[in-house]
């Protein structure tokens, strides 16, 4: 049974003709947004935006056909949000990977209209024994998520006790590509990157990123706009961001895909993440009362 009350929900946040929540794929709630520039469908779990289509062009965000919509398990593609920390726990293997915020659910906190007509919902991290457990640390986390012309998520995390604590954290986005193979990503070039399939060997970027077999990099020092470039589908997606030194680039490629289990068969070819995240040596120490924002706009520019 869900944990949200829809009537209640659709009475206090949704906006006519523009925001409306609903029971989406295997029963999770879900935050339908339609406006004048696009449509984004919001799993209130784990806050993560599943679906998002400016209007007139193809899907943005990468969506496996074969995802698990369970309640306590994240989403196979969209923008999970990694948080409190990024991959394996630091020192604690018995942890979640990329932390637990993908995996509760949030609760809605605000919802409006901005000038422009873009929609805005604001989302709340809830705690609860299990996470206290895993993160004994005073915090509170928001999620603010735009839908216009292009999508806006911004990942706020509050330090509300006496200590300073470290994070990581990352937009772990599913972007959907017409053929990985065909695909070129710009934006990281000179940057340095750990090669986590080669024991974290670092390395450094030369040209932009192709990819033509399992990938799974974390760039440092990589605050620059990352731009996929996909000649197929003439579009080239913008993924610009504040808050992040790393960009994280993954595709799990035939062998690794296949034992995930919710890819399909060709999924990885259709998709490629690039994570706008603070990953590795570039996590962030936020000082009581501080915060710390990290925040990414996709947009998508015709190709010629
Ligand atoms: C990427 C990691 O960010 O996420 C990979 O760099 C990992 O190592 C991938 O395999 C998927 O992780 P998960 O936990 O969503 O299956």
């Amino acid at each position: 049974m869900s944990v949200y009350d829809l009537s209640a929900l659709n009475k206090r946040f949704a906006i006519a003709n523009q925001l409306e929540f609903k029971e989406g794929p295997g029963g999770l709630t879900v935050a339908e947004v339609t406006n004048a520039h696009a449509a984004a469908t919001i799993a209130l779990q784990g806050g993560t935006v599943m679906t998002f289509q400016p209007r007139g062009q193809e899907p943005v965000l990468w969506l496996s056909k074969f995802a698990k919509f369970v309640p306590g398990k994240s989403i196979r593609g969209g923008n999970p949000v990694c948080w409190p920390w990024f991959g394996p726990h630091p020192t604690d293997a018995n942890m979640p990977t990329h932390g637990f915020a993908r995996t509760i659910p949030w609760e809605v906190h605000r919802s409006e209209v901005l000038a422009g007509g873009k929609t805005q919902i604001s989302l709340k991290l809830v705690e609860n024994d299990t996470t206290k457990a895993q993160w004994p640390h005073s915090s509170e986390v928001q999620i603010i998520i735009t839908t216009g012309p292009e999508l806006r998520v911004e990942l706020i995390t509050r330090n509300t006790g006496e200590t300073s604590f470290l994070i990581g954290d990352a937009f772990h986005t599913y972007f959907q590509v017409s053929d990985i193979r065909q695909v070129s990503i710009h934006g990281l070039e000179g940057c340095p990157f750990l090669d986590r399939l080669d024991q974290s060997k670092r390395n450094i970027q030369e040209g932009p990123v192709m990819i033509s077999a399992e990938t799974d990099r974390i760039y440092l020092s990589a605050t620059s706009d990352c731009l996929i470039e996909d000649l197929k589908l003439k579009r080239r997606i913008r993924i610009a961001k504040k808050g992040s030194r790393s960009t994280v680039v993954w595709n799990p490629w035939i062998e690794k895909a296949a034992k995930m289990g919710d890819f399909g068969e060709n999924g990885y070819l259709g998709m490629v993440c690039v994570e706008t995240a603070n990953a590795a040596e570039d996590v962030v120490r936020i000082l009581p009362g501080g915060e710390h924002r990290l925040q990414a706009t996709f947009s998508v520019e015709p190709l010629p």
